[in-house]
């Protein structure tokens, strides 16, 4: 495959961000003219970075914020993801997700936030994590919908840049 590289990276502590991020790099791969690379949390999220003409990064939302892996990362390489077309995703339990952009790193101006639904797996969490969730009355259970999460896969082909930029909080 030839054209503009798509970097998509994903954080992730429990693995349903990483699975997003697969889902979307197999979408674009099927239905876009470009190739992509797609490391999942596992991987050195900086690879490739600098070959990528779009980078698309999936975050997990933890306590109310970006997992902080992510945000470093956003931080740490705002000069090499201003110049490009960047999108976010945020993987979450909540109903409206989280904007939570490191205020250190002013230069990111996303062409686009989604908010997926995320997988909670009572099972995977550690102990301080279940019975803080208890706590919370936050039930569990795998909320992502990979037809929705495919179907903005798609768009981001189809508007580019020309979104306006999402304000920051
Ligand atoms: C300790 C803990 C804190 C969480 N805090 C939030 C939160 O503040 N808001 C929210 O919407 N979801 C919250 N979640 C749910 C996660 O965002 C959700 O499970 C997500 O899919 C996890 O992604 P991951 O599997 O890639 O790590 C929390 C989950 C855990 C275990």
């Amino acid at each position: 495959m030839t054209g503009p590289l798509t970097r998509v990276v994903t954080f992730s502590r429990y693995g349903s961000t990483d699975d997003v991020g697969a889902w979307i790099a197999a979408a674009l791969t099927r239905e876009q003219d470009q190739s992509v690379y797609f490391t999942d949390s596992t991987e050195d999220p900086s690879t490739g970075l600098g070959e990528a003409s779009s980078v698309i990064v999936g975050v997990p939302v933890y306590a109310q914020h970006f997992l902080a892996e992510a945000r470093h990362f956003l931080a740490a390489r705002q000069d090499l993801l201003a110049g490009r077309e960047l999108w976010l995703f945020t993987c979450s339990m909540g109903v409206s997700g989280v904007n939570d952009l490191p205020r250190d790193a002013p230069d990111l101006v996303p062409a686009g936030v989604a908010h997926f639904a995320g997988r909670l797996d009572f099972a995977r969490l550690n102990r301080a994590e279940r019975l803080l969730m208890r706590a919370l009355r936050q039930s569990g259970g795998d909320r992502r919908e990979r037809a929705g999460v495919e179907r903005w896969a798609a768009s981001i082909g189809r508007v580019g840049a020309c979104l306006a930029p999402v304000p920051r909080r």
